[in-house]
């Protein structure tokens, strides 16, 4: 199970003021459970884990099987928690090379859809033009308009290289029951899809759909991973001193009212990069309303030793830092001994890489805590699905008691929508008329 330290917070907050917490927490899960909180008809995500369904995975995985079986490479098309989740689990559960070797046995995962980069979609689309690609598109809106011109364009591209036929075979899209215009889409051309569910948003529908079929279509263990999410799900209903999520999301709210404003997320596997970003959209987009929230940073290390590390160690004290670390790397590797020892290492010889790398991580836990940096550990067993979905859980959990204390709607964004307004008025998109003369005028243009 996750396993959390809370030690190394103190002297900023002492486990006495994170115990005190335990009445409100305990107050904002009982507003979760019994749907009570702000945003509560989102709450869809709270026993998704327990209600998942061996039919459900079943169907989601003969649809993977489809796409394993006819593509050489599969674009997911999607933004922001239609996106961020299947990201992280694929990156880190697949070789770190599998872009460069590809294995032969599973198809090439690509994102698309995430950004509106001209040179990015040309070149995806110019690497596509000898594969045989299929498409997931993922939108819960089923209008947003990064995600809707990459499909336009693969969609297009898929059915000029593959014909109409197969191209319907190997598009497969992920929406509303009835809204948008990827539903009217599929609907019309006949796609395979699947329903994200009313009240799941985008940022915690990782163990949906959404998710699930890009991870399964990468070859990875979906059962697993529903599997670890199940078990933390049932840790969140223990009580308070048993119960890692309310207990991180206490340490972090008594952190935040001391002044520590930023949580630094910290790995020590490269692997765990995408992990950060779905956090850092998890919590970012949740709690950061209201002219609230802890704004949520990461670093690769020991990678950005080497250029935050300065700034972590002595810059501002507004920081806290929160390490996930894993246990037992999946594979081994010695460091070997050199007789002429011209760089000094061999102090080193017949210790693991891992072995380094934990003492790394130690020293750097240390040195960081001396430089009045607090500090949570997070620790999984292995990196392997039934992990990462213990921590998915977790973190989710975690931000949806924390937003309860802090006083916020976890499940809206409204803030999204300011730039939309003013990109579609730019742009001219019909019924923005009003606002394209408004803005017009503030650029100083007729
Ligand atoms: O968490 C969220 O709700 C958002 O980040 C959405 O996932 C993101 O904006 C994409 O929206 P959609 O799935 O409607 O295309």
């Amino acid at each position: 199970m996750v396993k959390l330290d809370l030690t190394k917070v103190a002297p900023v907050v002492e486990a006495a003021e994170i115990k005190e917490l335990c009445a409100r927490v305990e107050k904002a899960q009982e507003s979760l459970e019994q749907g009570t909180c702000p945003g509560n008809d989102y709450l869809g995500w709270l026993h998704l884990p327990s209600s998942i369904m061996p039919e459900f995975i079943a169907e989601v995985k003969a649809t993977a099987e489809v796409l394993r079986k006819e593509c050489e490479a599969v674009v997911v098309a999607g933004i922001g928690g239609s996106y961020l989740g299947a990201k992280a689990v694929i990156e880190a559960l697949q070789n770190s090379f599998q872009w460069l070797t590809g294995d032969g046995k599973n198809p090439v995962i690509l994102f698309a859809g995430n950004n509106i980069g001209e040179d990015y979609l040309a070149e995806l689309t110019a690497y596509l033009s000898t594969k045989r690609f299929g498409v997931i598109n993922i939108s819960k809106s089923g209008t947003t308009t990064e995600t809707a011109l990459a499909f336009r364009l693969l969609k297009r591209q898929c059915e000029e290289q593959r014909g109409k036929e197969t191209a319907r075979k190997v598009i497969v899209a992920i929406t509303d029951a009835k809204r948008g215009a990827a539903r009217t889409c599929a609907d019309k051309e006949g796609y395979k899809s699947f329903v994200i569910p009313d009240n799941v948003g985008g940022r915690f529908s990782v163990l949906t759909p959404v998710g699930l079929l890009p991870i399964a279509v990468a070859g990875f263990d979906i059962e697993a991973l529903v599997r670890g999410a199940q078990d933390m799900e049932k840790t969140a209903a223990q009580p308070f001193e048993e119960n890692p999520s309310a207990q991180y999301a206490a340490a972090r709210y008594a952190l935040y009212t001391k002044g520590k404003k930023i949580e630094i997320l910290a790995n020590y596997q490269p692997k765990l990069h995408f992990m950060a970003e779905w956090w850092k959209q998890l919590f970012g987009e949740s709690e950061g309303k209201d002219g609230k929230g802890i704004y949520p940073a990461s670093v690769d290390l020991t990678t950005d030793l080497h250029s935050m590390g300065q700034w972590i160690q002595d810059g501002e004290r507004s920081i806290f830092e929160t390490v996930i670390s894993v246990e037992q790397p999946e594979h081994k590797l010695l460091f070997p001994s050199d007789e002429e020892n011209l760089d000094g290492l061999n102090f080193l010889a017949g210790k693991r890489v891992d072995e380094v790398n934990k003492m790394a991580e130690l020293g750097t836990q240390l040195a960081h805590v001396d430089g009045g940096v607090p500090n949570i550990r997070i620790a999984i067993e292995r990196l392997d699905a039934y992990h990462l979905g213990q921590l998915i859980y977790f973190f989710e959990r975690a931000c949806g008691i924390h937003c309860q204390l802090l006083g916020v709607n976890a499940f809206n964004q409204p803030g999204v929508e300011a730039y939309k307004k003013n990109m579609f008025a730019l742009l001219g998109k019909p019924g923005y008329e009003a606002e394209t003369k408004a803005i017009k005028a503030r650029l100083g243009e007729a």
